[in-house]
């Protein structure tokens, strides 16, 4: 049977007379409101028409994801068999990929179950299918979001080919505790800076249209609170004010929601006692009420049976009921839904509307992908090989990794080393290690398609330049042993790259550390090779941020190349030899302590400001107050100035915008990157309010001797904050604007709000374009 009989088939055996055919799902911003409401209540007339044809089984199964066809791929699953799928049991997949294997099954759901419903086959494609790009935390650093949409595009388009609908990303968790491991999945610390690189990540997966075969349906995770993980022990409680949760947390979800994100999964942790697999306030009240949100919100895995350890109900159905109520539509693997609600609902202890309503989420996102017109998505064998790794998809994993790469430290212009040096050490475990490069969560990346930083360094130096290798040390052990034979290997050389930091498996998920110090034996490593006078380049390779006091007080200088992806190796050595001139920056504060955690840059003045000369002020007697380096701190081979922010009027009502400028010059002999910062404080207001906070950036290329005007424009809601009775509100007086290369390299700028009665005028939260 070909495809087109095949469509004709499912849409006869279930009358879709209201589908019309090529009916496009628009984007909000790409067809009127006229439009886009016409084409809603179609599709909510569809819907209903295929909820009405459905049993309470069938129902309920379209909530039940599992993972994996025969073998659960985690703790808690079962393996799903056809049967389950042919019964109307099963909605959705998760770890069930490749063109042939989803098609096969895909086909006995719409051929050969009574409801003819297609499956979901969802996967988490964080950071690349098979195309592995750097991690997010890495993307971050890039300070752009165009680079994060790129790479999300190009996941989406193999991940498409490949069988699938759906990935559970973008994680756009706020993280200001390093100990918590998944801190390598998201944007960093900064909502204005997540939200951008959130509603980035969402426009990438997602495309121009759900419809298209190469989009994918994204996920903003975990929501919410995930990142404040108590003692940054992963899946600990968030014990968050509203106020907290509405200013830093909420904001990337909020964005993600204005990108028109299809889906959102609920976090593992409780947020003040709730957990959130059962916060109503969360889940209804807020995402759907307040944010006007329509789409699918899913668990986390086993995380509507984990509410019987939170120790919120009695037993499965009574978990169920409470997941379900809050408003989490699918059951990620607990099978909770499918098996204990069908009897909780025929004895009326559960409402028939609240099944209907997460169904009917479910379903909207199944008719927005196309699936009922198209439940193939046109995947084969040979579209998906032609889709896969391509020579373009690479390219755009190098140019994206090279936009990563963070200089920490660079004295006496250490970098960029000279290719034709006569020979380099290039130093310790992770150098050698492919796959490292490729960080957690690899989707299918493999080993194979990489190459790690020692291959980079050999293939870019000249013929002449020999190029000697010592493990010396790695971050899982603290044998020494090697350490010697590395000392007489730098002996040898003009230069050592030494290439140091973490194995993927500790910046992850379950993967949260005490101390944040280089792991194993790699500091007596780098001391040793220090020690030798042979001049020394760190190249980090970590997913969080990482307490290296000492390397910064002794190591001339330092190159943050995350986990860097498919193409870390040659984007490594192009930054290392100068091809390319590096100008990421710190999405992320580095402590120069673990004891120092939390510690970011939007933190309150408090009433006793640290002072070196006050005893009396908030520091510590043992170490500086201040961090290692900041957030936004990342150099560059050349050098910028940037202007003191001019602001088009020192007085500004409530509903005015403000345009600031600066002039940027690069200073330097050389092209490269700058990015330009601008953070914003409300000087006096009822409350206390952040030191400063980022609401503008901008990353520009300059020339030698080149100049640019960057112009910010600000808007009352990048002033407004939740007073006390939790309105949003913008309050009179005074303001000021920094603008620079850091949050702690500023020049500054001050303007006087006024309101009309001098009040606090509210401003209700709205989506606004991120860059
Ligand atoms: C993680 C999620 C992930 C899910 C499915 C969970 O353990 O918290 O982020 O999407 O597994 O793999």
């Amino acid at each position: 049977m070909n495809r087109s009989d095949l469509n004709g088939r499912i849409r006869r055996a279930i009358s879709w007379s209201l589908l019309a055919p090529g009916l496009m799902w628009p984007t909000m911003n790409a067809t009127s409101n006229a439009q886009v409401s016409v084409q809603r209540s179609r599709e909510e007339r569809f819907v209903d028409s295929v909820l009405a044809r459905l049993t309470l089984e069938e129902k309920l199964g379209q909530l039940n994801q599992v993972s994996g066809l025969g073998n659960p791929t985690g703790p808690g699953g079962s393996p799903a068999s056809y049967e389950q799928i042919r019964r109307g049991q099963i909605g959705s997949f998760l770890n069930v990929v490749g063109a042939d294997t989803t098609r096969k099954i895909q086909r006995i759901a719409v051929e050969e179950s009574r409801a003819h419903i297609p499956l979901l086959f969802a996967l988490d494609v964080i950071h690349g299918y098979r195309t592995t790009f750097p991690v997010p935390l890495g993307e971050a650093a890039s300070w752009n979001p165009a680079a994060a949409e790129r790479s999300a595009r190009v996941a989406a388009t193999e991940a498409s080919a490949n069988g699938l609908h759906w990935t559970f990303a973008p994680m756009v968790d706020i993280a200001r505790d390093p100990r918590w491991g998944r801190i390598v999945e998201g944007a960093g610390e900064d909502p204005y800076l997540g939200g951008s690189f959130a509603a980035a990540r969402v426009r990438g997966f997602q495309g121009n249209s759900l419809r298209s075969i190469d989009a994918i349906a994204a996920t903003a995770k975990h929501f919410a609170g995930y990142g404040a993980a108590e003692g940054g022990r992963d899946y600990d409680i968030a014990d968050v004010p509203e106020r907290t949760m509405r200013e830093v947390y909420l904001p990337p979800f909020h964005a993600a929601v204005c990108a028109g994100v299809a889906t959102l999964m609920a976090s593992f942790n409780e947020i003040a006692g709730v957990p959130a697999h059962a916060n109503r306030h969360l889940t209804s009240e807020i995402l759907r009420g307040e944010w006007k949100f329509d789409g699918m919100v899913v668990s986390d895995w086993t995380g509507v049976a984990e509410l019987l350890q939170h120790g919120v109900g009695g037993d499965r159905a009574a978990v169920g009921k409470l997941a379900l109520e809050a408003g989490v539509d699918m059951d990620m693997v607990s099978e909770i839904y499918g098996k204990d609600l069908p009897a909780l609902v025929r004895s009326g202890r559960l409402s028939q509307a609240a099944v209907d309503a997460a169904v009917r989420r479910v379903l909207r996102l199944k008719y927005r992908l196309g699936l009922f017109d198209n439940p193939y998505r046109s995947w084969d064998a040979a579209r998906e090989r032609a889709m896969t790794l391509t020579r373009d998809n690479r390219a755009a994993a190098r140019e994206v990794a090279r936009q990563t790469m963070v200089l920490l430290k660079n004295d006496r212009g250490t970098l960029p080393l000279r290719k034709e040096l006569g020979t380099i050490a290039v130093i310790g475990s992770l150098a050698n290690d492919t796959v490292a490069t490729l960080g957690n969560w690899v989707g299918m990346g493999r080993k194979e398609d990489g190459m790690s930083v020692l291959d980079g360094i050999k293939r870019a130096v000249s013929q002449q330049t020999t190029v000697l290798y010592a493990k010396g040390a790695s971050p899982v052990s603290d044998d020494t042993s090697a350490i010697a034979e590395a000392v007489s290997v730098a002996r040898r050389a003009q230069a050592v790259v030494l290439v140091i930091g973490e194995i993927p498996d500790m910046s992850a998920e379950a993967a949260s550390r005490a101390s944040i110090e280089l792991p194993g034996a790699q500091l007596i490593l780098a001391q040793a090779v220090q020690a030798t006078g042979v001049p020394t380049v760190v190249v980090l390779m970590n997913g969080r941020p990482l307490a290296i006091q000492w390397l910064h007080d002794n190591v001339p200088a330092i190159l943050e190349t995350w986990f860097a992806g498919i193409e870390a190796g040659p984007a490594t050595a192009d930054v290392l030899f100068g091809d390319y001139n590096p100008g990421g920056k710190l999405p992320v504060t580095f402590p120069r302590a673990t004891g120092q955690v939390p510690i970011y840059y939007a933190h309150k003045n408090t009433g006793r400001p640290p002072q070196r000369e006050n005893k009396y002020s908030s520091k510590y007697i043992d170490i500086p107050w201040t961090p290692l380096y900041p957030f936004g701190h990342g150099l560059s081979y050349t050098t910028f100035t940037i202007s003191t922010p001019r602001l088009d009027k020192t007085t500004l009502r409530s509903s005015d915008s403000l345009r600031v400028e600066v002039d940027v010059t690069n200073s330097g002999t050389v092209a490269g990157d700058e990015v330009v910062q601008l953070y914003v404080r409300d000087d006096v207001a009822s409350l206390t309010r952040p030191v400063k906070q980022l609401r503008g950036f901008q990353r520009m290329t300059l020339g030698p001797g080149q100049s640019s005007t960057v112009r910010f424009v600000l808007s009352n809601q990048d002033l407004a904050f939740y007073d006390a009775s939790m309105r949003r509100v913008v309050e009179p007086g005074r303001f000021t604007v920094f603008v620079g290369s850091s949050s702690d390299v500023v020049k500054e700028a001050r303007f006087e709000l006024t309101t009309p009665s001098a009040r606090a005028v509210p401003v209700p939260e709205r989506c606004v374009a991120m860059k």
